[in-house]
């Protein structure tokens, strides 16, 4: 009998939330939930790399998340730069080319540094591309995406060209990615808080209740399976 073949998740983006509830229940400190949600990353990657997942997007902090205590945010900061300089064997090792998607200009220096010479560093590693989304806001990706498109020699001669969705396209972030096919939130909320939302558009949806510091490479399986047992139909007829 012949097996329907079912298309593995080409691009997958995770909100990855749950890190200050898991500290807190632990008593410890919020900051402490955000150190174990890299190492949870760091197991999640090396599963999408088995899974020959090509995009595996992680949003890490929020165009919204600036609004948190101070502490907490250059907590934050701090940690993305750290472990982006800190992680290059973990990158060579497997494979691993970093990009991000967010807004490079209002992020503090050393983690923009950090950022443009791990994009660079990592530019030929080909086993699995690991986008992280720091200062990510689908809004404000959509904004800069139509300023771009302004601001490019595409428009020129003619004032009048309107704005299409490839133009739009063109010019997000990551504009040569597949759109994700799959999206997981973490940490039992059932909300995007601002994710993808243009790429977002026919992504199947997935939510667990699990906080992100507990998930596992057995996690990841799970919601790829409940994925590969999904019907898309993208406004066509069943
Ligand atoms: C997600 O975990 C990480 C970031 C938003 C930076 P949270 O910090 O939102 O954890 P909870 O939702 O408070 O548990
Ligand atoms: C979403 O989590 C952002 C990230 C995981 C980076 P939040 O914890 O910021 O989302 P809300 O505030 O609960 O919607
Ligand atoms: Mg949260």
């Amino acid at each position: 009998m012949e097996v329907p073949s079912v298309s593995a998740p080409a691009h997958i983006g995770i909100i990855m939330d749950g890190n200050g509830r898991w500290a807190t229940k632990r008593n410890l400190r919020r900051t402490r939930g955000h150190r174990e949600g890299i190492e949870a990353a760091k197991r999640v990657v090396l599963e999408a790399i088995r899974q020959e997942v090509s995009v595996l997007s992680l949003y890490a902090f929020s165009t919204e998340n600036w609004r948190r205590a101070e502490e907490e945010v250059s907590f934050i900061m701090a940690l993305v730069a750290r472990n982006l300089r800190d992680q290059y064997d973990f990158y060579r090792d497997n494979r691993v080319r970093v990009r991000h998607s967010g807004d490079l200009e209002r992020l503090p220096p050393a983690v923009r540094k950090e950022i443009t010479a791990v994009t660079t560093e990592t530019a030929d590693l080909e086993a699995i591309t690991v986008n992280i989304a720091v200062n990510y806001g689908g809004r404000d990706e959509i904004v800069r995406a139509v300023n771009r498109w302004i601001d490019s020699g595409d428009r020129s001669g003619d004032e009048e060209a309107a704005c299409t969705e490839d133009a739009i396209r063109e010019h997000l972030d990551q504009p040569e990615f597949p759109y994700p096919d799959l999206i997981i939130r973490t940490g039992g909320e059932k909300r995007i808080s601002n994710f993808m939302l243009w790429e977002c558009a026919y992504a199947e949806l997935y939510f667990s209740d699990t906080l992100w510091p507990d998930w596992s490479d057995v996690d990841l399986r799970n919601a790829i399976e409940d994925f590969r047992a999904r019907k898309r139909n993208y406004g066509g007829m069943r």
